[in-house]
């Protein structure tokens, strides 16, 4: 049984965004401007919150109110809110053990979280800390023994999710990470030397726990590879571009919820449903990859009315806030995940970011339910203004 999450917040930082100012000031600048940047000219990035926040919901102040209740049932297993912690690679560089202090708090506030295959932590490490309930994110790999073995060891971690992503095709074009040399581990320019030297909690965190690795995918990796190598080793590894071909086998050997992460139009949610899986995340992540892109809030609300009933429609991108995960939900979402807010969390508070950001977003979420007379999740789109 989870231990129940402490549910309390640190009243020095009420939001997301005093998270993200106190996470730029405690990281070195190459970290928090991976963590923070979208692509190309971030226009994709500043529309995803932009265009959430254009969607308004109605109170009904005088209906019959016995409380709100965010309890989101989800592949049969009842969490505690509906949302979750979105997959990010390279947690370690952000700071250190990251991805367990967010397992640990995502496990204790009873809401899923998703760990990246190119993670600093490896999947054994995080379903003995989620007592097998964390979800995995598969990163596609190129050779089939590899795929296979990596959805195997996800299936002995008790896994009860496995997400597949399709909007990597390419690596996203990022001109913060191309100007900083961005590479694992930290590539010592001095720059970035520099950088790091300003920052010395986090150096001294980092030189505490030594430095981060794939920890998932350390069992395929040549020992003691230099930077090229190491690129090399992940161009070589895995193959990017999803397609149906590739999503049939794993469907065959996976047992549990398969998931589609990364779908932003109708034709790739036809395809999900006719491949057989279980549900899809609308996300464009977080506006890393296409910044001529849509919004996720537009596709959300086309693809959750004319899919919804077949398949589990889910969202990210852009959510900062418990009014943003509200109007998500309202605009047909049936859950929600965030992946810079958490990651802002840690960065600005260590330890203490998983447990301060989980029950800063619940706050917030339990005041709009009770706001506008919202008493059970599903209710949300009743609350929706129709434009
Ligand atoms: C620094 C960073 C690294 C990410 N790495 C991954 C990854 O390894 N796998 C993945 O599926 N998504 C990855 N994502 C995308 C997130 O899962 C999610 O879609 C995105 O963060 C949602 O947008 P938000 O940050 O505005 O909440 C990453 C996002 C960020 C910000």
């Amino acid at each position: 049984m989870p231990k129940k999450g402490k549910s309390n917040f640190d009243s020095r930082y009420p939001s997301v965004e005093d998270l993200r100012a106190k996470a730029k000031k405690r990281i070195p600048k190459f970290a928090f401007e991976y963590l923070d940047g979208g692509c190309n000219e971030d226009i994709n990035l500043h529309k995803n919150t932009a265009e959430i926040r254009e969607v308004e919901l109605l109170p009904y102040y005088l209906s019959k109110h016995s409380g709100s209740n965010m309890k989101t049932k989800l592949f049969g297993h009842s969490y505690d809110a509906p949302f979750g912690i979105a997959p990010v690679g390279l947690q370690g560089l952000m700071w250190p053990r990251s991805p367990e202090i967010l397992a640990k708090a995502a496990f204790e506030h009873n809401i899923p979280f998703v760990l990246s295959t190119v993670s600093t932590s490896a999947i054994e490490r995080i379903s003995e800390i989620t007592e097998g309930q964390a979800w995995f994110q598969l990163y596609h790999p190129a050779k089939t023994k590899l795929r296979d073995d990596i959805i195997r060891r996800a299936a002995a971690a008790e896994c009860p999710v496995l997400v597949i992503l399709s909007d990597v095709p390419t690596f996203g074009f990022r001109p913060r990470d191309i100007r900083n040399g961005l590479a694992m581990p930290p590539k010592m320019s001095i720059a970035n030397i520099l950088q790091i030297m300003g920052k010395p909690n986090w150096a001294l965190q980092t030189l505490r726990h030594g430095q981060p690795n794939f920890e998932t995918l350390r069992p395929y990796m040549p020992k003691n590879l230099d930077l090229k190598q190491l690129g090399q080793f992940m161009d070589q590894t895995f193959s990017g571009r999803l397609n149906e071909e590739r999503i049939k086998p794993i469907r065959d050997m996976w047992k549990g919820k398969l998931v589609l992460k990364g779908v932003a139009c109708e034709a790739d949610v036809e395809k999900a449903i006719q491949l057989g899986l279980d549900g899809v995340i609308v996300s464009n992540h977080g506006g890393r990859q296409l910044d001529a892109g849509e919004s996720t809030i537009r596709p959300l609300a086309r693809i959750a009315e004319a899919y919804g009933s077949q398949i589990e429609v889910m969202m990210d991108s852009g959510l900062r806030s418990g009014p943003d995960i509200a109007r998500t939900m309202a605009s047909g979402a049936k859950f929600t995940f965030m992946g810079r807010s958490f990651m802002y969390g840690v960065a600005a508070l260590g330890a203490e970011g998983g447990n301060h950001t989980i029950s800063l977003l619940k706050a917030q979420l339990q005041q709009v339910m009770e706001q506008i007379c919202c008493e059970n999740i599903q209710d949300f789109p009743n609350h929706l203004i129709q434009k």
